[in-house]
């Protein structure tokens, strides 16, 4: 079973080809160089980088595998991509490669939710994806656009449990970031920034918001903003190094304590003893460490290549649902290919 995967959705331009279990590539250009200096990813450019670069990766993924270009007949047994959720623009370049590669190739096509690849990227090992999720568990994706808990049941049976309300982690450590004047993105910034941080500092309001298993980011991310407005004025720029520290650990330090203990309180409801955890912001050393530490769990992470955007993720979404005997050949059923704002069921 061989399987052509592509990935679109926001700034990652990606292409990977599995054989079976076996990763045999996974090519991802990163357009964060592009979009550094806009602070966020500007859609269009996006979307324009999405076109130029799809054909490198497309051809560096085959030629790894050993498929040659042009695609003959049967040359992948199936194509998938992601369908969604994601920048509109975005999206579009992947799906017109992936219904042109499954044309040429006669395979079908599957669309593939996006945040089921950031879970499901925890499953490989060594270039196989041999570490198989067990179910049921408690999932929690926290990514660039995303923060939810889901009660994951089995592959591609999912129930979300609570989801931001405002903005997602990984845009409160990118929003903290740029009031620090830090580059983007923020993320890998704010947490090393916080490596270095010694002392007292200040302490800044966990967002827990009982009765709910939602979260809200964007209140944090205030109370970061006013905190440096008091002490700096105008410009945080000029914060001295040793206080910059100190506030990227205190705002990384709420924000992981939020998440860790809302996952757990979900779990703990649901009677889950596993967590599985995936998206952009689980490459964070500190919400690593604070969920190691969670007694009576057994907790999940993706190797770190694996967390941001790639393709491989999205090809072994479609593997397990080839393997489950359940797919659509969307290319010939669904108008709406692309779905910008796909929402997993509440
Ligand atoms: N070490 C880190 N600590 C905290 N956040 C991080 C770290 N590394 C990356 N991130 C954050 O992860 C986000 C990117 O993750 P990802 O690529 O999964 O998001 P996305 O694809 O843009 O959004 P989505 O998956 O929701 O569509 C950025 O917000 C980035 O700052
Ligand atoms: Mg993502």
């Amino acid at each position: 079973m061989k399987i052509l995967a592509f990935e679109t959705t926001c700034d990652e331009t990606s292409a990977a080809v599995m054989t079976g279990q076996a990763l045999r590539s996974n090519v991802v250009f990163s357009q964060i160089k592009l979009h550094r200096k806009y602070s966020g990813v500007v859609p269009e450019l996006a979307s324009r980088a999405h076109l130029e670069k799809i054909p490198f990766v497309l051809s560096g993924a085959l030629g790894a595998a050993g498929i040659k270009l042009p695609l003959k007949q049967g040359a992948v047994d199936a194509v998938a991509f992601s369908r969604g959720p994601g920048l509109p623009g975005a999206l579009l370049v992947g799906r017109v490669a992936a219904e042109t590669a499954a044309e040429l190739s006669g395979a079908p096509l599957i669309g593939v939710n996006h945040l089921e690849g950031h879970l499901l990227a925890c499953e490989f090992e060594n270039g196989r994806a041999v570490r198989r999720l067990e179910f049921p568990l408690a999932a929690l994706i926290v990514s660039g656009g995303h923060t939810e808990i889901w009660h994951a049941r089995g592959y591609g049976d999912y129930k979300v449990m609570g989801r931001t309300r405002d903005d997602a982690a990984g845009e409160a450590f990118d929003k903290v970031a740029k009031l620090l004047g830090l580059p983007y993105p923020g993320g890998p910034e704010v947490e090393k920034w916080a490596r270095r941080a010694e002392g007292h500092g200040p302490v800044f309001p966990r967002p827990f918001m009982a009765g709910t298993w939602d979260f809200s980011f964007s209140g944090l991310k205030t109370a970061v903003s006013y905190y440096l407005a008091k002490k700096t004025g105008a410009s945080t720029h000029d914060l001295p190094a040793a206080e910059k520290a100190l506030v990227c650990r205190a705002f990384q330090d709420a924000a992981v304590e939020t998440l860790v203990k809302k996952t757990a309180d979900a779990a703990r409801a649901l009677g889950l003893k596993r967590i599985a955890v995936g998206g952009g912001v689980s490459s964070n050393g500190a919400l690593r460490g604070a969920f190691g530490a969670l007694e009576g769990f057994e907790v999940r992470f993706s190797h770190r290549s694996f967390c941001s955007d790639n393709a491989a993720m999205i090809a072994l979404c479609a593997l397990r649902r080839l393997e489950a005997g359940k797919f659509a050949n969307s290319l010939r059923v669904a108008p709406d290919l692309a779905r910008p704002g796909w929402k997993t069921k509440g």
